[in-house]
């Protein structure tokens, strides 16, 4: 599927920007913008940020002076659809959702083919047989698919899955929940996360998505939650992983007051870094590193802990299971991505795990956001702030912990990522030698 943004006027008339994969697009003076208007002084800096996961794709307003215009209704934001006409100022871009698919994947001019419209299809819920309508490539395309009502519901209350006896909830999270299960063969825990795909999904993408999955699988790594199998039972995705008999980061922070003893914090940050710095030398990129995807088991001082969801979050948007990251209220989601990875979904490298580790140590140790936003700013706010608002530096939220800590966590910070740690190990040394 694809999504194609074509410019019908303003300075860029006669454009055609063209997304197959997941991706972002931004509008604005900023010279970082892919629609780059430097000289109008009507637009915003950043004035809106489009998300693309075709054939879904998603507007939102950054807060701009002149606004964003929807079919000539000033919108916050808004999924899109097929003939949508967005407005900002002289420029219209209209939306066209194909299934038609252009040798260059990220921007064309005017070689996008000839559009063919998605087929719609009848699908029919795996769990309670109710049939609904969805997006196809073409009319034979086998779609997987779980209706929203069943969704809710298996998210509330799991099913169990073969091979597993479910022993109790362990912790909710966007798409699905983790149990505490037992292997039925060899008797030993295991965590059993179960994923429910937001959209009708074809075999194609599901079997991209266990791809994926199976290469992340080969991470093996002390600092690595285990993988231990996967698969799909009545539409729903489960992924099996060594159980890990403790909490995560976040959570033991909250145990703690809201934040971390600085040994703790340090030593489990430290861990974390061994992680990463393992999987980046083979080219992993976790992508969504925060306090809640680090386990911690043992007590102090001799915690141990291990980053789970390796590369996740990708998977699950690139394959379609899920939609785009920036719609609803998923501010806490997008407070610790770093600005290059907002604008560029795919153009994310090492230093992007870096500036989420920085957001990770800042908030285990200070209880409190890097970034001036409170817990219930809105995702418009907490946008503009990666993009505009330096961080607040460490030493004014914590004057407890020695300057040359505050120093390697807020260099881990810096909007431009040359200018942050260039590798995991790096900082991993820097922090340990600090103490
Ligand atoms: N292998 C595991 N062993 C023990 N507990 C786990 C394990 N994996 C996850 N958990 C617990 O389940 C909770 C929910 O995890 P999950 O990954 O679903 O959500 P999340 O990381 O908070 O958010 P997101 O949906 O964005 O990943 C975690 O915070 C953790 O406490
Ligand atoms: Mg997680």
């Amino acid at each position: 599927m694809q999504v194609n943004l074509k410019v019908t006027s303003g300075p860029y008339k006669g454009r055609i920007f063209s997304f197959t994969q997941h991706d972002s697009f931004l509008i604005g003076r900023s010279l970082d913008a892919h629609l780059c208007l430097p000289e109008d002084r009507y637009f915003s800096r950043n004035h809106c940020l489009l998300e693309m996961n075709p054939p879904h794709s998603y507007l939102r307003d950054l807060g701009s002076t002149n606004g964003t215009f929807l079919n000539g209704q000033r919108v916050k934001d808004a999924f899109l659809n097929n003939g949508d006409r967005i407005q900002c100022g002289e420029t219209i871009l209209v939306v066209e959702v194909t299934t038609t698919a252009p040798a260059n994947l990220s921007e064309t001019t005017q070689d996008a083919g000839v559009p063919k419209r998605p087929v719609i299809v009848m699908v029919e819920c795996l769990n309670c047989g109710r049939r609904e309508q969805a997006q196809a490539s073409a009319p034979d395309e086998h779609l997987t698919f779980l209706c929203e009502d069943c969704r809710i519901e298996l998210k509330r209350s799991p099913q169990a899955i073969p091979g597993y006896d479910t022993v109790k909830l362990l912790g909710r999270g966007g798409m699905g929940c983790v149990m505490l299960g037992r292997e039925q063969r060899t008797g030993r825990a295991v965590a059993i996360k179960t994923l429910l795909p937001e959209f009708a999904v074809s075999d194609k993408a599901m079997r991209r998505f266990i791809r994926e999955i199976d290469v992340a699988a080969t991470l093996k790594h002390q600092n690595i939650v285990e993988f231990l199998d996967r698969g799909t039972h009545n539409g729903v995705v489960y992924l099996v992983t060594e159980f890990v008999d403790g909490s995560d980061a976040s959570k033991l922070a909250e145990d703690q007051g809201g934040r971390l003893s600085y040994d703790d914090g340090i030593s489990i940050v430290a861990q974390a870094l061994d992680a990463l710095s393992f999987a980046h030398a083979q080219g992993y990129i976790h992508r969504d590193f925060k306090d809640q995807n680090i386990l911690v088991s043992g007590r102090s001082p001799n915690l141990i802990a291990k980053l789970t969801d390796f590369g996740l979050a990708k998977s699950l948007t690139q394959s379609g299971l899920s939609g785009v990251t920036m719609a609803g209220e998923m501010a806490g989601t997008l407070a610790y991505m770093p600005p290059e990875q907002l604008r560029n979904f795919r153009d994310v490298k090492p230093q992007s795990d870096i500036y989420a580790v920085g957001m990770t140590a800042y908030s285990l140790l200070t209880g409190s956001l890097a970034l001036d936003l409170s817990k219930n700013s809105s995702v418009n706010d907490t946008i503009r702030a990666i993009f505009e608002q330096p961080t607040v530096p460490l030493s004014q939220r914590a004057p407890h912990i020695p300057r040359a800590v505050s120093d390697i966590i807020d260099r881990a910070l810096a909007k431009d990522p040359a200018q942050r740690w260039q590798s995991a190990g790096a900082m991993r040394n820097a922090l340990l030698h600090s103490i």
